[in-house]
């Protein structure tokens, strides 16, 4: 039974052709940069525009929202799970959204794959908590992430974070002071704010129903 939900899977990720580029395959150790395995985003995206990118985007109603408002910037959406990304690229596909490309695998592979200095800005949207203080370094915000995704941003770029965790926000708040982030336009009550053109995510929907916060900020390299 297993074997054949897998089989489907592996089928419904092949379908969406050249949508998923795959981070992390089992034939290539992708913790290694070569200059072979950087991606050519403007041959990618066959056209100059800036590229934005949502790293953890689950089954991707953000990121296929955002893209469909935005035509003239180019969208990669990150997720490591397979089994959701797919939903992300299908949705992708379906709707016509041709601005958008996925990469399935940990952000920790960023850096072989995207060029340095590229990325305008950075969506981080209710990513994992990982309340266990021994799991802190796989926070999307722990410093070694903050440290990569610098990296591959261009210096005028911003990261945008929405949580409804407070130990995350907090935890976070830390980690961009520390690794030479400013802080702008905080929230702690988003959806009460006043702010506009808020999309929200499958997982903001499932916490608003809750009555819970959202926490927002604004990060930029000083
Ligand atoms: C709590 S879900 C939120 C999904 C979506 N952003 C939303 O708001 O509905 C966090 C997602 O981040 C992904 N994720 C966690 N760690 C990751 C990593 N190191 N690299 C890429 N994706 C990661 C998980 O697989 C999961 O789909």
């Amino acid at each position: 039974m297993r074997m054949r939900r897998k089989k489907h899977l592996e089928d419904r990720l092949s379908a969406c052709g050249d949508r998923i580029i795959f981070m992390d395959r089992e034939d290539r150790d992708f913790s290694v940069k070569t200059e072979e395995s950087i991606l050519d985003l403007r041959e990618l995206f066959k056209n100059d525009n800036p590229i934005h990118m949502e790293i953890g985007c689950g089954k991707g109603k953000f990121i296929c929202e955002l893209a469909a408002l935005n035509p003239d910037i180019n969208y990669l959406a990150v997720e490591k799970a397979s089994n959701v990304i797919v939903d992300a690229a299908e949705k992708a596909i379906e709707q016509g959204i041709t601005n958008v490309y996925f990469l399935r695998g940990g952000a920790e592979y960023l850096e072989s794959y995207i060029p340095l200095s590229s990325i305008g800005r950075i969506y981080l949207n209710f990513s994992c908590p990982f309340p266990k203080k021994s799991y802190a370094s796989h926070r999307l915000t722990h410093r070694k992430f903050l440290d990569i995704y610098k990296r591959i941003m261009t210096a005028d770029a911003e990261i945008h974070q929405k949580t409804d965790n407070m130990q995350l926000f907090e935890f976070s708040i830390e980690e961009f002071s520390h690794s030479g982030f400013g802080i702008k336009n905080v929230s702690l009550d988003l959806h009460d704010s006043g702010f506009e053109g808020n999309i929200m995510t499958e997982y903001e929907t499932r916490f608003t129903e809750l009555g819970q916060p959202i926490y927002r900020l604004e990060a930029h390299i000083l």
